[in-house]
């Protein structure tokens, strides 16, 4: 297949996905942080094959499960917040499964300590994205996906930058930087935020007056093993 043929398939699945999918609830949109489903199924889709394991060591409210499951493909979710008994306890920095036995990772990270996810200390969203122990401990979990996976298989990786105080974090960048020491990338897409909260008159007003930029995408990085 040439690649401008590539690109074309990648634009029609990310234009028509809600056509496609949503027989059933994904993940619950109450959970702070949650994925869109429409961005695990374009992955699944492209990625991946009825039977196929699926992996998400961040499962949260557990979208990758349903997604998974509705495209018939085996998925186990993990996390240290538990709200659905489909979700197994695990820090993902060590994921107990063999290696080279995972047909593709999906995992949407904390992307600093922005939002409270639970009161477990092992949590990596209790770590600020300003500090290297953060891509220190995103490294950690990185390397046991790249373990975990078959050789040649896909990691996707959802993560958005900090901009508080003034100070911006390309939280994105940086966190590329250390995947690229285990893998080899394949993409690197522009994932924008419909509905966003800050798409309002008043977000508009101050981003005006304080001289600042709207916010609305996270990178969504892919690459393999
Ligand atoms: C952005 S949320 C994931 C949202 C999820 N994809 C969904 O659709 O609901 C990030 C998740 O990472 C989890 N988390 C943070 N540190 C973790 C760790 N060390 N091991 C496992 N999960 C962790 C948090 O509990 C939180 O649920």
């Amino acid at each position: 297949m040439a690649d401008n043929e590539l690109i074309l398939e990648s634009t029609t699945l990310w234009d028509f996905p809600r056509q496609n999918y949503g027989k059933t609830s994904h993940g619950n949109n109450k959970y702070n942080g949650v994925t869109p489903a429409f961005i695990i199924w374009n992955l699944l889709q492209r990625y991946t094959k009825e039977n196929d394991l699926v992996i998400d060591p961040m499962c949260g409210s557990g979208t990758t499960i349903d997604v998974a499951k509705e495209l018939n493909r085996q998925v186990i979710g993990y996390d240290l917040n538990i709200i659905r008994p489909d979700i197994i306890y695990n820090d993902a920095r060590k994921i107990p499964l063999k290696d080279n036995s995972v047909d593709f990772v999906f995992i949407d990270s904390p992307y600093s300590d922005n939002i409270n996810y639970s009161d477990n200390p092992q949590c990596i969203g209790k770590i600020s994205c300003e500090t290297t122990e953060f891509f220190d401990e995103l490294e950690k979990v990185a390397v046991e996906i790249h373990r975990i996976l078959k050789p040649d298989k896909a990691l996707a990786w959802l993560i958005g930058d900090q901009w508080i105080k003034k100070k911006f974090t390309p939280t994105g960048f940086l966190l590329y930087q250390r995947l690229e020491k285990h893998f080899k990338p394949i993409d690197l897409i522009c994932v924008t935020r419909h509905n966003q909260t800050s798409n309002t008159g008043i977000w508009h007003d101050r981003a005006r007056r304080f001289n600042f930029y709207l916010r609305g995408f996270k990178h969504l990085i892919i690459m393999k093993k």
